[in-house]
């Protein structure tokens, strides 16, 4: 039986990986995706981010949730429309997110999940029939209850396609989503990085990042790109 793990990096090998940040990296990623852009490119550090870009690319990401300065877009999945990045690359740069896609390279496939094309994600990964790994991205290193929920609502739809044994970190992230998924907004309420968003006034990326299955896009992380 196949199952569905929360693990160190180095363990990677051999499996199917799904990266979250939902709040809102991985949101904005299958966003730009589902709307027609070309490709995302993630690197680490704003420099990178100056160094690579030509009048093909768009820049977007954030530090401390807020647009980089000399930046196209920010980390709102609101503004990566159709009429935005259709046809475009863009190189992206986030606190978290970003990171967290660096530490999965080592997955035999990567996948992008989000709330919003949670059971597309559940049904990619789950075709491949082998163990999956879900990297949180999380919050400055620290555990996030949005990524936690988000996972949740992965292993949920993976359940229903299949056997899988689950590690206890992935049954607990089962059960939270599986006892709040009428409400998820109130549980992610509770997340500190939540808070901060509405704090600086970001409180529609939060309902948008935590609508159900609104994407059917799975992207994938190969070779330091993603695309569809
Ligand atoms: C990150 O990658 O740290 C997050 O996506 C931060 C944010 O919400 O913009």
């Amino acid at each position: 039986i196949p199952s569905v793990e929360h693990i160190k990096e180095e363990e990677l090998k051999d499996k199917v990986v799904i990266v979250i940040d939902v709040l809102r990296a991985t949101s904005v990623i299958v966003t730009a995706l589902a709307n027609g852009a070309k490709e995302v490119i993630p690197v680490l550090e704003i420099e990178d981010a100056l160094e690579l870009k030509s009048d093909m690319e768009l820049l977007g990401g954030e530090r401390k949730g807020l647009k980089i300065d000399g930046f196209d877009l920010s980390n709102s999945p609101l503004e990566y429309t159709r009429e935005m990045v259709e046809g475009r690359s863009i190189i992206m740069t986030t606190t978290n997110g970003t990171r967290a896609l660096h530490k999965a390279k080592e997955g035999d496939k990567i996948y992008i999940g989000a709330v919003i094309n949670g059971v597309s994600a559940a049904k990619k990964a789950s075709d491949e029939k082998k163990d999956m790994a879900i990297i949180c991205a999380g919050t400055y290193g620290k555990f996030s209850l949005d990524d936690f929920l988000c996972a949740g609502k992965i292993i949920y739809e993976v359940l229903k396609r299949g056997e899988y044994e689950l590690d206890d970190f992935a049954a607990a992230a089962y059960m939270a989503y599986r006892d709040n998924k009428h409400d998820l907004i109130s549980y992610v309420k509770m997340a500190k990085h939540c808070k901060y968003l509405i704090s600086i006034g970001l409180e529609e990326d939060i309902k948008y990042c935590f609508t159900e299955d609104i994407a059917d896009v799975v992207p994938e992380y190969r070779d330091g790109v993603i695309k569809l």
